[in-house]
């Protein structure tokens, strides 16, 4: 089967405003696509830093068929390879994560130190060149602890935007100095822009996360009814214009930045203020751990939110951090890894507890994961047909739709 023209087909006819058509969401040679032509040539969030705190730290990320190791050499730099032996292919590291000395293949041993070099393969005859059977790099960057990750032979260019914007912003939290607290791996069975797409809005977290609402404002997630329809905005908006003001005499960047639907590498950003004492998004609203990050002086700074196409969102506070990969596992099976960050120096049982950390975004994915598996399942239904966004509410959502079909289209050439 020729999938091209029908995708091409399908591109070309959808509506802005409105939903994908079914196909997006359920066929698997379409699915392929999109490991291909999205998550084979854009950048896309691997995970924080902090997860390989050590030297020969690692942890590997699966986007389809292609697995990439992502590890800490010995000189406090990452690097990223294909997770596969330049001898006769085998997967070199089969754990979601570890710690190694050197990377040695479980097969015949051929081993390469943590900068991807070959330095043993025994029995390959004088005539073998080692230098020419180093570990396959993958483009990587950093940004301010933030790892992201390039399958495409050339990278789009306009990361560098995306890096220069946003490292003053996320620079604050320190996110190298942090340690993972918890980490949590969710698999739902949707597919990955359905979990992309309920993430761009708000419009369902007063009706669904009792939890998160406790703190947060869904008007800064694209929820924007008019003064007219939503008796709380004005009320937001004056305390959002009070909170950038003190926030930026402390030398915090907050002013959003929206890139979602008009850059290959598409990204948003604002600094946000938190309800109940504006600390971070626990069931209290106070700070989850004692110990601040960077050189942080007070708790009550909101979340500095950042979101990417396609892959990840994220919520700094002065005291933690949560960090969300979204990968693609099959057309209808998606996973969610949550991370959850906070000062190194912080002691479980002493600074902190996780269960009061992981509580509010627990709950939450939770929450998540059965909207999005209803919405697979309905639009699984010949009865499916795109429906309309609303243009309050579900502004973002037709921005992640916008890029995806714009990069789709200009992928397949
Ligand atoms: Fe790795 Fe043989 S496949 S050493
Ligand atoms: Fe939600």
């Amino acid at each position: 089967m020729n999938i091209t023209p029908n995708l091409r087909t399908l591109l070309e006819r959808r509506k802005p405003g409105y939903s994908l058509e079914a196909p997006f969401y359920l066929d698997p040679v379409l699915f392929e696509q999109d490991l291909k032509l999205i998550f084979g040539r854009h950048w896309i969030y691997a995970g924080p830093q902090a997860c390989i705190p050590e030297d020969g730290d690692f942890f590997t990320v699966d986007i389809g068929s292609t697995s990439v190791l992502l590890v800490r050499d010995g000189d406090g730099g990452v690097n990223a390879f294909h997770n596969v032996c330049r001898h006769r292919g085998s997967r070199l590291c089969n754990e979601q994560k570890g710690a190694v000395g050197n990377l040695v293949c479980p097969y015949h041993q051929w081993t390469y130190d943590l900068t991807g070099k070959l330095m043993f393969a025994e029995h390959m005859g004088e005539g073998f060149a080692r230098d020419t059977h180093n570990l396959k790099p993958v483009h990587l960057r950093n940004v301010a602890g933030l790892l992201f990750i390039c399958l495409a032979d050339v990278p789009p260019q306009d990361f560098e935007q995306l890096a220069a914007e946003m490292t003053p912003y996320v620079v604050q939290h320190r996110v190298a100095d942090c340690k993972v607290a918890a980490q949590i791996d969710m698999v739902e069975h949707c597919n990955w822009k359905l979990t992309m797409e309920n993430n761009r809005e708000c419009y369902h977290c007063r009706g669904s996360h009792p939890e998160l609402t406790r703190s947060l404002f869904e008007y800064g997630f694209g929820y924007a009814p008019t003064p007219e329809t939503c008796d709380g905005i004005n009320e937001y908006n004056r305390l959002l214009a009070e909170r950038h003001a003190q926030w930026e005499a402390l030398g915090l960047p907050c002013r959003e930045i929206d890139h979602l639907d008009d850059r290959v590498t598409g990204f948003r950003t604002q600094r946000l203020p938190l309800d109940r004492g504006g600390e971070a998004q626990t069931l209290n609203g106070k700070a989850a751990s004692s110990k601040r990050l960077g050189q942080f002086q007070q708790s009550d700074l909101g979340a500095l939110s950042f979101w990417t196409q396609p892959n990840s969102w994220h919520h700094f506070m002065a005291d933690h951090i949560v960090t969300f990969t979204v990968l693609p596992i099959a057309v209808d099976k998606t996973l969610v890894r949550t991370t959850w960050l906070v000062h190194k120096d912080a002691v479980e049982g002493v600074d902190y507890e996780v269960g009061n950390l992981t509580a509010v975004w627990n709950a939450t994915n939770a929450q998540d994961r059965q909207l999005c598996e209803q919405s697979q399942r309905g639009i699984a239904s010949p009865a499916y047909e795109p429906g309309p966004y609303s243009p309050f509410t579900e502004g973002l959502v037709d921005k992640f739709c916008n890029w995806y079909t714009a990069r789709m289209a200009a992928e397949l050439g």
